[in-house]
């Protein structure tokens, strides 16, 4: 079976353009393949989150990835700092990644352009820490976005480089990889582009949000004056509405909406009215399913440290294997 790994940020909470985008693949893929998902908290501390908030965010992330059906029976679900063995790959592979190379990182140039207070070495070998992620398990693939294509070419860069330098077959480059293929863009509700947590306030849907919430913000969602004459073409407002309402109704209700558009008798704020209780069918058990979950100390206190067990027996494994190929032998 192949190894897969992908890394979770532990930044806020869990929106619909995630669970689409992201999320939903994992939980498909969990059960094809040799899965091992963490939650990013060494990656995090390149923006120094303080002490207090650090372990309760990490928490709520794993509580609303279980949430939505990640099974840590099936895969293996951990923490990257609960397996240190990560660091100190990151270490060996530091000794091949060029600064030069690190400095022409799109997402480096785009983070010190963003906050030019914070350029630390962190923030430089991010895509170091993160090939040491995928090494550590070996993985043939890592489900990511596009932004991340260039780390996962940096990681190809050091697995070629180690092999050469060491004259091994170790270490196979991994790849970008989307479930199904297909990628989903869930549009916000601005009127504009994808849903993301930064965008504006209430542009996102979030999985904790309740009822009320929603409706408020599906309520305000950006439309047009609607269409004035038959089969018009849609507005990218109106657009991205039919296509949160493809993801979360019937196809019939998606049917009735197009129907009433084409004919121009659609009344927005009763679509919107659907759009915001469908959205919340469709949550209801997640959002229940976060709060049980987060709730459940000790349930997460046992999926972490299962999680930690597994990782630690593919890690330990890799490292010492690593560590034997460098020429770092113990003496006793
Ligand atoms: P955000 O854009 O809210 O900051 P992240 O960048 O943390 O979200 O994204 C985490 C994962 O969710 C990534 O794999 C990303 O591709 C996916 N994702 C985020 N927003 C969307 C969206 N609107 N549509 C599809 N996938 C998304
Ligand atoms: N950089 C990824 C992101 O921003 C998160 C991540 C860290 C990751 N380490 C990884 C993803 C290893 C895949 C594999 O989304």
């Amino acid at each position: 079976m192949e190894t897969v790994v992908s890394g979770i940020r532990p930044t806020g909470n869990l929106h619909l353009g995630n669970y689409f985008g992201a999320v939903r693949n994992f939980i498909k893929m969990q059960h094809d393949a040799n899965c091992y998902f963490f939650v990013a908290d060494y990656h995090s501390l390149t923006t120094h989150p303080h002490p207090d908030n650090l372990n309760a965010t990490v928490k709520q992330v794993l509580a609303e990835n279980l949430a939505c059906g990640l099974d840590p029976e099936i895969c293996t679900l951990y923490v990257q700092s609960d397996l240190p063995e990560t660091a100190e790959l990151y270490l060996l592979l530091n000794m091949l990644a060029y600064t030069g190379e690190l400095e022409r990182s799109v997402s480096f140039k785009e983070k010190i352009r963003k906050d030019p207070d914070n350029v630390n070495a962190g923030l430089l070998t991010y895509p170091v820490l993160m090939a040491a992620d995928i090494l550590i398990h070996k993985a043939a693939k890592v489900p990511v976005g596009k932004d991340q294509e260039q780390h996962l070419e940096y990681t190809r860069n050091y697995v070629n480089r180690f092999n050469y330098l060491y004259g091994v077959e170790y270490f196979q480059e991994p790849f970008a990889y989307n479930f199904g293929g297909q990628l989903v863009k869930v549009p916000g509700l601005d009127g504009s582009g994808k849903m993301g947590k930064s965008e504006a306030e209430g542009n996102a849907i979030f999985l904790i949000d309740e009822p009320e919430v929603i409706k408020k913000k599906v309520m305000r969602a950006v439309t047009d004056s609607g269409p004035t004459h038959m089969n018009q073409p849609k507005e990218v407002a109106i657009e991205n509405l039919f296509t949160l309402l493809k993801l979360v109704s019937t196809t019939e209700t998606v049917a009735h909406f197009e129907t009433l558009y084409n004919n121009c008798t659609i009344r927005y704020g009763d679509m919107k009215k659907q759009l915001a209780d469908d959205i919340n069918i469709f949550i209801a058990p997640i959002r229940e399913k976060i709060k049980a979950i987060a709730a459940d100390e000790k349930y997460i206190n046992k999926v972490v440290k299962m999680g930690a067990e597994k990782a630690r027996q593919s890690g330990r494994k890799t490292l010492a294997e690593v560590r034997n190929i460098i020429g770092i032998r113990s003496f006793f």
